[in-house]
């Protein structure tokens, strides 16, 4: 079953006198917990890419053409209350840094819990807590009573990020963006969060939307991948293809700079 359906996404910056395109026809579709790879340089478009699919993008700033449809809406298209509907509900983001996604000043729980305050109104306080730090032993934090009363400032930086994970899985997500998730992360750690993702991918069946500018990364956790540079789509196709047998010039010199073993 198709859960994402994007057809030539386009975005365009409008600051400067003439739109600039930062996307242009992008298109690819993702079944239900499938895991797909988006790799590419610097300043590709992976980003712009990953929050036009969640509805972030500043609509004030960019224009956005084409389709996403997410759950048989139009992600383009919907007005802002369905989005936040669907935000952290349905469909889950993470970044690169957990610090600055993080509240500093809230407690580990409760930032937890969030989701469940906004979507799930019918669980009660017993029932929230129950939830979130299930989800804490599942992102497998050791002591997640003493996690859910900590501050993000008391974890390391690999805690933060399966706080985070938990956080963007609690309320069950059908599909997970992870923008350069394990970037900030030395060697290890990123390894081990990378697990963690394969196996909320094979346990939960979330779809897993991973974005990396680190082909070695995307070669482990991901089925199928998609390559980009400039904005555009350059090729797309099993993982194990593209990256046995490049077609494209660009993604020949991407392959061709992996380090040949990782872990
Ligand atoms: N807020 C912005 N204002 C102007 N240009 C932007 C903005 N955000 C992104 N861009 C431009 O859009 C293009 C795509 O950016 P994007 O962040 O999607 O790249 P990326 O592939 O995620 O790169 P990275 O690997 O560095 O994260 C880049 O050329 C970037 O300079
Ligand atoms: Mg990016």
């Amino acid at each position: 079953m198709k859960i994402l359906s994007v057809k030539d996404l386009t975005i365009e910056f409008h600051d400067h006198k003439l739109p600039e395109r930062a996307v242009e026809k992008v298109s690819f579709d993702m079944d239900e917990g499938e895991v797909l790879g988006l790799v590419g340089e610097s300043g590709s478009g992976k980003s712009l890419t990953a929050m036009a699919i969640a509805g972030l993008l500043p609509r004030k700033r960019l224009n956005a053409f084409g389709e996403i449809i997410f759950e048989g809406k139009d992600m383009l298209k919907i007005p802002r209350s369905e989005l936040r509907e669907l935000q952290g509900d349905e469909l889950s983001v993470i970044f690169q840094e957990p610090m600055t996604a993080l509240n500093p000043t809230m407690r580990i729980g409760k930032q937890v819990e969030e989701p469940l305050f906004i979507h799930h109104k019918e669980l009660s306080d017993a029932e929230r807590k129950a939830k979130a730090l299930d989800w804490l032993e599942k992102v497998e934090l050791h002591d997640p009573e003493r996690v859910y009363h900590s501050y993000p400032h008391e974890l390391s930086g690999g805690m933060r990020q399966r706080v985070m994970i938990a956080s963007a899985m609690v309320s069950d997500p059908k599909l997970l963006i992870a923008d350069e998730p394990t970037t900030a992360l030395d060697v290890t750690v990123q390894a081990q969060i990378i697990k963690l993702l394969l196996r909320l991918n094979l346990k939960q069946k979330v779809a897993i939307l991973f974005i990396s500018h680190d082909l070695s990364l995307v070669k482990q956790i991901s089925e199928n991948v998609i390559v980009m540079q400039n904005g555009s789509i350059v090729e797309k196709g099993k993982t194990k293809d593209v990256f046995d047998s490049p077609v494209e010039e660009y993604t020949k010199k991407l392959v061709a700079a992996i380090p040949e073993v990782r872990f």
